[in-house]
C-alpha cells in the first residue's frame, strides 16, 4: 500500500479528483493546507482523511514554514507527496527532501506560462492551444520533468473562466493518471531529465499526451 500526502491551499478539486479515483494500492494518508480556510480540508475530513493546517503566516520565514510542513508530512511517511493547488514557493531544501516523489500540477502547457494567471496570459498571447501539466518538482518554480500534459483548444469566444474550466476538467483526468503511474512504479526520470512511462507505447505523431488507461 502506497501512502500519499496531498497539499492544498484552496478549493482542492484536484485533490478531490485523486481521492475519488480511489487508486488501487494507495491510501491518502493526509491532506495538509497552509490555509486554515482551504475548502479542500472539509472534503478531506468528510471522507475520513486526516487533515492538518500548517499556517505559513505564523512562521518567520520560508525555511521555518517548510520545516514545519515537512514535519507534518513526514509524520505519515508518504511514498508520494502531491501538490494540488498548493500556492507556496518551496525552499530548495524542501524540494530536495522529496526529490523524485513530489508531483505538481500547473494549469498551462509548461514551459509556457509558469506562475500565476495562466489562462489570462494564454488569452492575451493569442495561443490556439492551452492545457495543463503534471511534473516532478525541482527547485525551479513550475518547472521539472513532465509526466503528462493535456491539451485543450482556445476558442475565439473564450474568456478566462471558460478557458479555466476547460483546462480544469483535463487536470482532473491527468493528475489521477500520473499518480496511478507513480504508484505502479512506472515512472522513471532518465539521465536526460525526461520522464519515461514504463509499458506505455510511443504515442506517435499527432499525440500530445500519452494514451490513457495504462
Ligand atoms: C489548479 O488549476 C492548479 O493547476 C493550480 O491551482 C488550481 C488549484 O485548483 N496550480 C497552480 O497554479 C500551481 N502553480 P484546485 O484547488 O481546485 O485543485
Amino acid at each position: 500500500m502506497k501512502s500519499i500526502v496531498i497539499l492544498v491551499s484552496g478549493r482542492g478539486s484536484n485533490m478531490e479528483a485523486i481521492v475519488r479515483a480511489a487508486i488501487p494500492g494507495t491510501r491518502i494518508a493526509a491532506v495538509v493546507s497552509n490555509r486554515p480556510d482551504a475548502q479542500g480540508l472539509a472534503f478531506a475530513a468528510a471522507h475520513g482523511i486526516a487533515t492538518r493546517v500548517v499556517d505559513h503566516r505564523v512562521h518567520a520565514d520560508r525555511v521555518a514554514f517548510d520545516a514545519a510542513l515537512a514535519e507534518a508530512i513526514d509524520a505519515h511517511a508518504p511514498d508520494l507527496v502531491v501538490l494540488a493547488g498548493f500556492m507556496r514557493i518551496l525552499t530548495d531544501g524542501f524540494v530536495r527532501r522529496y526529490a523524485g516523489r513530489l508531483l505538481n500540477i500547473h494549469p498551462s502547457l509548461l514551459p509556457s506560462f509558469p506562475g500565476l494567471h495562466t489562462h489570462r496570459r494564454a488569452l492575451e498571447a493569442g495561443v490556439r492551444v492551452h492545457g495543463a501539466t503534471v511534473h516532478f518538482v525541482t527547485d525551479q518554480l513550475d518547472c521539472g520533468p513532465v509526466v503528462i500534459q493535456a491539451v485543450v483548444p482556445v476558442r475565439a469566444d473564450d474568456d478566462e473562466a471558460a478557458l479555466a474550466a476547460r483546462v480544469l476538467a483535463q487536470e482532473h483526468r491527468i493528475y489521477p493518471q500520473a499518480v496511478r503511474w507513480f504508484v505502479a512504479g512506472r515512472l522513471a526520470i532518465g539521465a536526460d531529465g525526461r520522464v519515461r512511462v514504463a509499458g506505455e507505447a510511443d504515442p506517435g505523431p499527432g499525440w500530445t499526451v500519452p494514451p490513457l488507461g495504462g
